[in-house]
């Protein structure tokens, strides 16, 4: 298995000191993951493009943004244009997720595609040879701080399997409820991105968060 990181989830962070939690955590990721909610795809708000173009003039951490919004299609080039540099949308938001991963590969920029836990993992095979990043939801997206879901575990074991089966080398990162109780689970089963919001930035100090998790994993 490749190399197990955390990306840390901007939606537990104190917004009010966006800039002091996301360096608090630059030197133990390469990755933040950058919630952005409609209220329509999930029944909450988050941030949006002006936040995302704001914080890109201050931090070199890849931008990996998870869509949850119902028309993805709309704001691919805008969110590449705020700084975004994988952008991962929900399979449940578009008839032809191939076509919306080549239109975020012509920006020459990463795509990802997201499966909220009711729907089947299985709809996610015919696009793996298309993507860089496989986002399987261990919560009901929307919020955070959420328990995380038994039945995500084979979720992740079937498209690991699948993955492998297929020789691609897609990340594959796992959303809601990871912590130190749940991380060695869902690393074993074959995720390399743990995505962390609570466990992190609920922290005092949110590196310790990330380096708590990565110790787990490695035992
Ligand atoms: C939920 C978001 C998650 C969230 C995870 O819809 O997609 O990224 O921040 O938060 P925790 O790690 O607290 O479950
Ligand atoms: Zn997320």
């Amino acid at each position: 298995m490749s190399r197990v990181e955390v990306a840390p989830s901007l939606l537990s962070a104190d917004f009010g000191y966006l800039m002091r939690d996301i360096k608090s955590v630059e030197n133990s990721c390469s990755k933040l993951h950058i919630d952005v909610m409609d209220g329509h795809f999930v029944p909450n708000l988050s941030f949006g493009i002006p936040v995302i173009r704001s914080i890109r003039k201050y931090t070199d951490l890849i931008f990996d943004v998870h869509l949850m919004i119902t028309n993805p299609d709309e704001f691919i080039e805008t969110f590449v244009k705020a700084g975004a540099d994988r952008i991962t949308f929900h399979i449940e938001c578009t008839e032809d997720p191939k076509a919306l991963a080549d239109k975020i590969h012509s920006f020459g920029k990463k795509a990802g595609i997201a499966i909220h836990p009711d729907t089947p993992v299985e709809k996610l095979f015919p696009y793996l040879p298309y993507i860089d990043n496989i986002l399987i939801m261990s919560v009901y997206p929307g919020f955070g701080g959420q328990g995380y879901m038994k039945e995500a575990t084979g979720r992740i074991r079937a498209v690991r399997d699948e993955l492998d089966r297929i020789g691609s080398d897609a990340d594959l990162s796992v959303d809601g409820g990871i912590n130190i109780k749940t991380c060695r689970e869902v690393a074993g089963a074959g995720c390399n991105v743990l995505v962390a919001g609570s466990a992190v930035f609920d922290k005092e100090d949110p590196a310790s968060g990330v380096r708590e998790i990565l110790e787990c994993v490695s035992q």
